[in-house]
């Protein structure tokens, strides 16, 4: 490919896919590599710029990762962001201490308008800090260009060399400016034009897919979700006939989901895709009986979904590759590489061990949700699809708290009718700019009164957010007499339900689902 390009050099920062997603918004083409990326390999990606990410350890520590100091001198501007302005500094003969006491959080730094990275920010600018270790003094031919009431050295740089570093990250949204600073490497020091668009993520990965593919047979798991959809129209395009689409109901939708799926991927919809609906709803809630450990239901349906793909593959004869839809945010919260373990996505972390296939393509994998919706969107998609709210892989099994029977099912599926029903009655799902929104049914029982009656029933949770990447959101404000209605009605027709909450937690420390 001959677009201009960013390297990111990973040293098991958090934040490292967010900092290449930013490159992406200034339409400047953007890959993370590994640390160790040998120095032949760097100068033949031949990018534009290096980032080098922040990392958990200390540049003093023994297997802290290093990069050769020869990657200095290749005239390729370096942007450092936290360890990687540490590591700049400690190669280049500058200092690094060890604080007492770690910096977490939003922090005003100063700024030095000359620099051509802070030419367009505030002279006092919010950032987000998140380190111990800090920079005390800056190698030779540096010079301090940000600090902050406790860090001494919050940027530096060394304008001839093109070396540039910041203590704290850019790439979060708590920085204020710190698109602009990123913006500013990307054009100003780097010199990009900005050559690249979601178009061609799309036209370059249906290509990179044919090559793997060639005339192989694939089987794509789709769930009617916006990312599984997108996946499914993306193979399409790239091997046609060759791709056959399995919609697994395994009795854990939404109501009526599994009929609305069908008329769109199916037969009678506007994709001509091969589509094959398995019904498979008891073999799932027998897996389920008794089971109520969170993480141990998404392993069982995460296994199951793939016995299921397994089989079908075994009827259509030879499929080689099976096509998921995961996104970059199902990748860092499983747990892969450095990062902890907040839940096993139905389709990384509750994959089991062994596989019956010869590899799992996930194109969409860098990708974060509203990124997913853009291709979507390149590709055709109608906005109605796109825009659908997120609906996780496991379903309902983990909106309910618990043990997952036929009975709890029914229970939520219709609260969650009524719930969505109401919300786009009242339009609160534009007016509150819902991310996602959803009845989950919790485990506890409670007494009640109807009628002349005593009851002890379910109390059914509401929760609905407001986010764009679903890596943090806060819950959103539906009004009150929207929230009336919708408990009202849902005590009065839902059978076994006597009370409903609201989630009024935010992510974190909450996450959007209930497990
Ligand atoms: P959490 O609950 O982790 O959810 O804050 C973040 C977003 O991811 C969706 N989600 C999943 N999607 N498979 C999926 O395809 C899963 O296992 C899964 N778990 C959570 C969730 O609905 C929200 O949009």
């Amino acid at each position: 490919m001959d677009n201009e390009k960013i390297l990111v050099l990973d040293f098991g920062g958090q934040y490292n896919q967010l900092i290449a997603r930013r490159v992406r918004e200034c339409n400047v083409y953007c890959e993370v590599k590994p640390y160790n990326m040998p120095l032949d390999k760097i100068k033949e990606f031949n990018p534009k710029g290096i980032i080098f990410t922040g990392g958990p350890n200390s540049v003093y520590g023994e297997d802290s990762p290093k990069v050769d100091k020869e990657i200095f001198n290749l005239g390729i501007p370096v942007l450092g962001i936290c360890y990687g302005c540490q590591f700049m500094a400690y190669s280049l003969g500058g200092e690094v201490l060890h604080a007492p006491k770690s910096e977490y959080g939003k922090t005003l730094v100063n700024v030095n308008k000359d620099s051509l990275l802070f030419k367009d920010c505030n002279k006092e600018t919010q950032v987000w800090m998140s380190h111990t270790d800090y920079v005390s003094k800056v190698p030779s031919g540096f010079t301090i260009t940000g600090y902050t009431n406790t860090c001494p050295v919050a940027a530096m740089e060394n304008k001839e060399a093109k070396l540039y570093a910041v203590q704290f990250h850019p790439e979060v949204m708590h920085s204020v400016e710190g698109m602009t600073m990123l913006k500013a490497f990307v054009y100003d020091v780097c010199g990009c034009g900005g050559d690249w668009r979601m178009s061609d993520f799309a036209k370059q990965t249906i290509e990179a897919i044919r090559a793997k593919v060639g005339s192989g047979k694939v089987l794509c798991a789709l769930s009617g979700g916006v990312d599984s959809s997108v996946a499914a129209v993306l193979l399409s395009k790239a091997v046609g006939t060759q791709l056959t689409c399995v919609f697994v109901d395994h009795g854990l939708l939404r109501k009526n989901e599994g009929d609305e799926v069908e008329a769109v991927f199916g037969p009678k919809g506007p994709y001509k895709l091969n589509f094959v609906r398995v019904n498979a709803k008891d073999r799932f809630y027998a897996k389920l009986a008794g089971v109520t450990e969170p993480e141990r239901k998404r392993k069982i349906i995460g296994e199951e979904f793939i016995r299921v793909f397994e089989e079908e593959a075994k009827k259509i004869g030879s499929v080689d590759y099976l096509v998921q839809g995961t996104i970059y945010p199902d990748v860092i919260e499983s747990g892969l590489g450095k990062s902890a373990t907040i839940k096993s996505h139905h389709n990384v972390g509750g994959l089991p061990s062994v596989v019956d296939f010869k590899e799992i393509i996930e194109p969409l994998r860098l990708l974060f949700k509203d990124e997913v919706r853009r291709v979507g969107l390149e590709l055709g998609i109608p906005e109605y699809l796109v825009y659908r709210q997120p609906f996780p892989g496991p379903g309902l099994g983990i909106r309910i708290i618990g043990e997952v029977t036929e009975e709890k099912v029914k229970i939520v599926q219709d609260a969650d009718y009524i719930y969505r029903e109401e919300i786009a009655k009242a339009g609160v799902d534009k007016s509150c700019h819902l991310g996602q929104y959803f009845a989950a049914l919790t485990n506890m029982r409670s007494v009640g009164v109807m009628g002349d009656g005593r009851t002890y029933d379910y109390a059914i949770a509401l929760r609905a957010v407001e986010t764009s990447d679903f890596m943090t959101a806060d819950w959103a404000r539906i009004p009150y007499d929207v929230l009336d209605i919708i408990s009202r009605r849902i005590v009065n027709e839902v059978s076994g339900v006597n009370r409903v909450l609201l989630d009024c937690t935010s992510k974190p420390p909450a996450t959007i689902e209930f497990e």
